[in-house]
């Protein structure tokens, strides 16, 4: 038996199904329902998605897959291109799928990420068939330690008929322990998810089940993709003074203390970028109680800003992940990585008080928001984990650039094209040029505050018209119906939100 991974398999009785890729995905059949270990590029299963792709050239193979989130190691884009994917769950963020999704090649739905698992438990949806999940290492119990994310994997291992392992020699065999999954129980015997601070373990550091479940186990030796986010730019270090701004303010008014409440950001550039802005703030004994832990989370904890952090998946650009997975040590007893129903249940964001930043595409002048929708039919990514965390949050704070595109888009808009958060889920919109603070503000009002400090020129302008007319005709949040989407039907066919010059 070779020795390099005696000690990652644990349960003598599992050493027989060690298995190449190929062999272990022939569990895999064509109609299949699959879920897969992965999160924001984080924890994902390798070589036997990959192996799948390969079999699909000789003969017809269409899955369900699901995952926790995104997929790193470009295997979303070759299962599309190899025609695997018939329908894709609750998150992606690759552009060849994007594309097949928006052809209608793809049926993609796009779920809340803490719900996923609720339907599948109470089989309001195609239940799993087979889990293939990364691992750590398997114990003496049989039960499976997770890698880089949590994500949905335990509840897919639980539920799934067969559960295939991948074991990683590349993931440190020192995140043992950073785990902690808690799987709430079925309905009506529910209990409250014992969480009241970010910093609460509360379940088992292993995927616990029948160890006979487990019908293959991969070796592989492929790190986690590396997160392509942007590093800060004047702009999102603008909107990250702005924000450190209100906080100030909100201490000073005896709301907030200087640790602030437990800090939620969402995935990409800008929230990330946002979150390295608290290093030069006054805050300090911070804490996050979020979902994907990224680069800023680490600058802070290096920082001293940062005591603790909940996640369900740490996703890093290739420098930090080397300092951090190469010493994991440093930052273990400061870190949780929970199930993503946990990492974003309603409960636990609202009991916390979870001050949430996300990001939009764009927004509306009376605060309605579009994270997913590119003109109102072009699917980017999906909502994510945004509106589990906008809905229950103590504060809903939304992001996003004042332009898009060079300035041929504005982000803010008479009507959003698509809405993820409606007006009663955000509590603040920022972009580089200023804060509305929307808290306690009806729709005129919101209009009046979003137009003044978010806004460029000549978009600006172009709004205070657009309220004026609308004004005209009266409501409670007043509209020109025939007008709210002109923007987005001149961009669709100029290229561009800019007025047209005779
Ligand atoms: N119309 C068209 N394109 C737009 C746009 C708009 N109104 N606003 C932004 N974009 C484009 C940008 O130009 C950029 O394009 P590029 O990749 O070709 O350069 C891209 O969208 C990303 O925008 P960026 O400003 O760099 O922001 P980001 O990396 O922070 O991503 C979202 C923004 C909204 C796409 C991303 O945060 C997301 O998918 N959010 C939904 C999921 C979520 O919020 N999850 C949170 C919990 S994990």
């Amino acid at each position: 038996m070779p020795e390099h991974y005696r000690n990652r398999i644990r349960l003598d009785s599992l050493l027989g199904r060690v298995t190449t890729a190929a062999a272990a995905a022939e569990w895999i059949r064509d109609g299949m329902t699959v879920g897969m270990s992965g999160f924001t590029r984080a924890g994902d299963a390798k070589v036997v998605p990959l192996a799948l792709a390969e079999r699909a050239r000789r003969e017809r193979l269409k899955i369900t897959l699901m995952t926790g989130a995104s997929l790193g190691s470009d295997i979303d884009k070759t299962l599309t291109e190899a025609g695997v994917l018939a329908r894709r769950i609750p998150f992606q963020a690759d552009a060849t799928l994007r594309a097949a999704i928006n052809r209608g090649d793809v049926m993609y739905v796009d779920h809340h990420l803490s719900e996923t698992v609720e339907l599948l438990r109470t089989r309001q949806i195609a239940p799993i068939d087979v889990a293939v999940v990364e691992a750590v290492a398997i114990t003496e119990t049989g039960a499976i330690v997770p890698t880089t994310s949590v994500g949905n994997s335990a509840s897919f291992a639980i539920l799934a008929d067969k559960v295939i392992v991948e074991i990683n020699l590349t993931q440190s065999a020192d995140l043992e322990g950073l785990h902690d999954i808690f799987i709430p129980r079925r309905r009506p015997h529910r209990e409250p998810i014992p969480i009241v601070s970010a910093r609460d373990r509360v379940g088992h550091s292993a995927i616990t089940i029948p160890p006979e479940k487990i019908v293959a186990i991969v070796i592989t030796e492929k790190s986690d993709s590396s997160s392509p986010i942007q590093p800060p730019d004047d702009e999102t270090a603008a909107i990250a003074r702005h924000l450190v701004g209100f906080f100030e303010r909100e201490v000073k008014a005896g709301r907030l203390t200087e640790q602030l409440l437990p800090l939620q950001a969402g995935i990409g550039t800008i929230a990330n970028a946002v979150m390295s802005g608290f290093i030069d703030s006054p805050f300090s004994g911070l804490t996050m109680y979020s979902e994907v832990l990224q680069d800023s989370t680490f600058d802070l904890f290096d920082a001293g800003k940062l005591d603790f952090a909940s996640g369900s998946s740490i996703t890093l650009s290739p420098q930090r992940a080397r300092e951090v997975f190469g010493n994991i040590g440093r930052y273990k007893e400061r870190l949780v990585l929970r199930p993503q129903e946990v990492s974003n249940h309603p409960e636990v964001i609202r009991r916390l008080g979870i001050i949430a930043l996300n990001t939009a595409l764009e927004a509306d002048i009376y605060g309605n928001v579009n994270s997913t929708h590119v003109l109102g039919t072009q699917m980017m990514n999906g909502i994510g984990g945004s509106g589990d965390f906008a809905r229950n949050a103590y504060l809903s704070i939304f992001a996003t650039k004042s332009v898009a595109k060079g300035g041929k888009i504005s982000s803010i808009l008479p009507m959003v094209s698509h809405v993820d958060h409606t007006e009663h889920d955000v509590d603040i919109i920022v972009t580089e040029l200023g804060l509305a603070d929307l808290r306690g503000l009806a729709p005129r009002e919101r209009a009046e505050v979003i137009i003044g400090n978010c806004v460029a020129e000549p978009y600006r302008q172009m709004l205070r018209e657009y309220v004026a007319a609308a004004n005209k005709r009266g409501g409670h949040t007043p509209h020109v119906l025939e007008e709210a989407l002109a923007w987005h039907t001149r961009c669709r066919s100029t290229g561009s939100m800019l007025p047209l010059v005779a």
